[in-house]
């Protein structure tokens, strides 16, 4: 970065060490930003968010969380997936979908909080009773995708987890 000799610049006596200071400083903001861009706009780093309210007593009175799972939107490309949180499991304890399909995921519970982390992926959120979450994602690979849970939600929060199977 270059300054070119100007009026204003022989007015402002700046000691030349604080200026390659404030150059530094600005520069780590510029990198700041450009990883900030980058994280959210290339890598597709998504905050979670709050998709609706639902009432967990009568949740599972109706569809689709009286009968979660996959739904195949588009066959092969896009999926939804439906998964209800409870002490201590999910229901479906196994998603099956295809390699490099755009996923969706909507994960509540039915009692306490739970998490919902796919291990290897960038998925990872609360399940909260009353709240669904959601977020989407792809699988670049074939294969097992463990999701557990990473909320403290009682004696059997070790064992609660699922699969996701990614299929070629
Ligand atoms: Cu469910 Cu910990």
């Amino acid at each position: 970065m270059s300054t070119p000799e100007n009026s204003q610049e022989l007015h402002l006596h700046v000691d030349p060490t604080e200026k390659a200071w404030i150059r530094a400083a600005i520069a780590v903001l510029v990198v700041f930003a450009v990883a900030v861009t980058i994280a959210g706009f290339m890598l597709g780093i998504q905050v979670p968010t709050e998709e609706q309210r639902v009432d967990p007593q009568t949740l599972q009175d109706s569809l689709p969380w009286s009968e979660p799972g996959v739904r195949t939107i588009v066959e092969g490309e896009k999926y939804d997936v439906f998964v209800v949180a409870k002490r201590f499991f999910y229901e479906p304890s196994t998603v099956e979908v295809p390699v490099g399909a755009e996923v969706t995921f909507y994960v509540t519970s039915t009692d306490v909080q739970h998490g919902f982390k796919i291990q290897d992926t960038n998925v990872n959120f609360m399940a909260i009773p009353g709240e669904v979450s959601k977020l989407t994602t792809s699988f670049d690979e074939p294969g097992s995708y463990p999701y557990i849970c990473t909320e403290y939600c009682g004696l059997g929060h070790a064992v609660m987890f699922g699969t996701v199977v990614v299929t070629p």
